[in-house]
């Protein structure tokens, strides 16, 4: 995820780009960069956050009326002045900013190299660039349209050339991208409230279009050169609905975020036969064959998803797995060695006691890999091997977005370790390979779904106690959904195995407690049921998550709320999001604070 901007009109551009990419700025900040025309095209650019950027223009000033501008959250390289945007050509007479991911930028860049190319950064963007540069032929609509055909994966560019001034090219292939209709001007943005200051009438750009903005207004035609006749839409939000893009809160707008999330996770990593390609895990064939045990280690949310890679690696690879809370495990004297493989997933990767845990894996001699979400984090440094999650930036202390980025990153982990192995079948692995691929769209369907999230939020609001189970995955569903639930609902709440609850909690149950119970895996489901007939022979109430073709559970359930039918091994990812709507739901029944609840941070980077 990134932020980009663009401008062509009477006034200055560089203020309106940089006060731009700062309302941009959540969606990333580890670079920033405006490129501005005026004759010839210059560029400034700067690591780390918009500030810096705005300090090298008071030392190096930008005049012009043309420009575009670009805040990064990295992908392809670590943060840095060289690989922050815009990139241009050789020549410096064509510019780029883009947001998304080129899949295929490897073996295009490889056929720049074999024409003599030579590149200054390690982004995928730069190769746009490059390849617009040499396209061009006198129409720069037509050199973008061409590049764009090359060029596979989900992103949105923008671009401009000396040798056409006054004009921008911008196209949407997923990424989002706006027009901002001024008088006399125009803008484009990554989101309405970037400039909705500035303007309140916009056009919205959908996939595969692409746009021509000048000083007069916007053509929209699709990718293949057809007219699109789009309404101009006027916004009436106020400014603090539109920074959290007409959401009441951070929370909400990144569980609606996840679809598009599962998309740039999986970008160019998994095939639909199963096979998987990760850029910067390069630990070989042989390592992965001789592998006797894998730890997972983390904190709060990231631990909840180790739970789901436990699972995973036990259940589908056949391969010892610990998922350790860090803050254990440093302390545990764990035996390690160099057959085994240390994951240490983290958000942020600057969690004291992951980065602790990972260390401590690292000097006894487990390779390291990281899960995380922030390139050139601590923990990305540290590791012999990372996965980015391409979560981009995420507000809320409540984590959601980024949990179910690191769901996917473990799947498609364990099934380019299980394919060494030979421990995954063929069939299994396109089966998931599809499912992976399958599920933006079902998360899309159980997001609209949302008002089942509020009925069952209107049952727990006032209850002192909260129970979650379920087994095996479910279990693991279970512990996150009452994380989150707790975190920002201040209610009590407890998550076990439902084999569990008759060993001690079932005491605790009475008439009208509250039981949420997960029921995706359909290997379990009878014995599931059995617990959730203990809690209704003792008056409690059943809150269920069940698959649409699940009948059974309408006997005993007084609220369901229901998730399409997916493969079990997936269903957990489906699952977590109405727990992760009923919890939103209850906080703002209850009027909390949700995107920063009380005593918690995003990032602990104390012990
Ligand atoms: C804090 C946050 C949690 C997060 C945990 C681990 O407690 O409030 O939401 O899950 O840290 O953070 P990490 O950045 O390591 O994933």
């Amino acid at each position: 995820m990134c932020g980009i901007m663009g401008y062509v009109g009477p006034q200055e551009a560089t203020p309106i780009l940089v006060d731009g990419l700062r309302r941009l700025e959540y969606r990333g900040y580890d670079s920033a960069g405006i490129a501005v025309a005026n004759g010839s095209i210059d560029i400034r650019k700067a690591q780390g956050k918009i500030v810096n950027l705005e300090t090298l223009l008071e030392v190096e000033p930008l005049a012009g009326s043309v420009g575009i501008g670009h805040t990064r959250w990295a992908t392809h390289g670590v943060p840095s002045d060289k690989n922050a945007h815009p990139h241009s050509d050789p020549s410096g007479e064509f510019v780029v900013v883009h947001n998304g991911i080129i899949e295929n930028f490897q073996s295009l860049k490889e056929g720049l190299i074999d024409k003599g190319a030579e590149f200054t950064s390690e982004t995928d963007t730069e190769i746009l660039a490059h390849l617009i540069a040499r396209e061009y032929d006198g129409d720069i609509v037509e050199a973008v349209r061409r590049t764009v055909a090359l060029s596979e994966g989900a992103y949105a560019m923008v671009v401009m050339t000396k040798r056409e001034p006054g004009k921008i090219v911008a196209v949407r292939k997923i990424s989002p991208l706006v027009v901002g209709l001024g008088d006399g001007e125009t803008f484009l943005a990554s989101d309405i409230p970037a400039v909705l200051h500035r303007t309140r009438d916009f056009i919205i750009i959908e996939d595969d279009e692409m746009v021509i903005v000048t000083a007069d207004g916007a053509t929209v035609e699709t990718i293949d050169g057809s007219p699109v006749d789009r309404e101009v839409i006027h916004i009436d939000w106020d400014s603090q609905q539109a920074e959290k893009g007409g959401y009441e809160h951070f929370m909400l707008k990144e569980i609606n975020e996840q679809p598009a999330v599962i998309t740039e996770t999986l970008a160019g990593r998994l095939d639909e036969d199963g096979t998987v390609w990760l850029e910067d895990v390069s630990f070989d064939d042989d390592y992965v064959r001789d592998l006797d045990r894998v730890w997972i280690t983390a904190c709060g949310t990231a631990y909840h998803a180790g739970l789901i890679g436990q699972e995973i690696f036990r259940r589908v690879l056949r391969l010892p797995a610990n998922v350790e809370y860090a803050h254990e495990l440093r302390y545990a004297d764990p035996i390690m060695s160099s057959n085994q493989l240390t994951i240490a997933i983290s958000q942020s990767g600057e969690t004291a006691d992951t980065l602790a845990a990972a260390r401590q894996a690292g000097e006894q001699g487990s390779r390291m890999l990281a899960i995380t979400n922030v390139v050139g984090s601590t923990l990305a440094r540290y590791a012999d091997d990372i996965l980015y999650t391409r979560a981009g930036p995420e507000i809320s202390v409540a984590s959601t977005k980024a949990y179910m980025a690191m769901l996917i990153a473990q799947y498609l982990l364990a099934l380019r370790i299980g394919a060494v192995r030979g421990t995954v079948d063929p069939d299994l692995a396109a089966a998931l390979s599809h499912g992976l691929h399958q599920m933006p769209g079902v998360i899309e369907e159980v997001l609209s779904r949302e008002p089942q999230a509020i009925v069952a939020a209107e049952a727990i609001k006032d209850a002192q106690d909260v129970y979650f189970i379920g087994r095996g995955l479910d279990y693991a569903i279970a512990m996150e959904g009452s994380l989150k639930l707790k975190e920002i609902s201040y209610l009590h709440s407890e998550a076990m195995p439902a084999g569990e609850l008759k060993h001690g909690t079932l005491a605790l149950i009475t008439d009208g407690v509250p039981v949420v119970v997960i029921l995706t895996q359909r290997a379990v489901y009878d014995k599931t049921i059995s617990a959730v007939q203990e809690v209704k022979a003792r008056g409690g109430r059943i809150i269920a998550v069940a698959y649409d073709t699940d009948t059974e559970i309408d006997k005993y359930a007084d609220i369901v709320m229901r998730i399409p039918d997916v493969e079990d091994l997936l269903g957990p990812v489906a699952a977590v999001v109405p727990l992760q709507l009923l919890a939103y739901h209850v906080a703002r029944m209850r009027d909390h604070d949700i995107d920063q609840p009380r005593n918690l941070a995003k990032s602990v980077t104390v012990e």
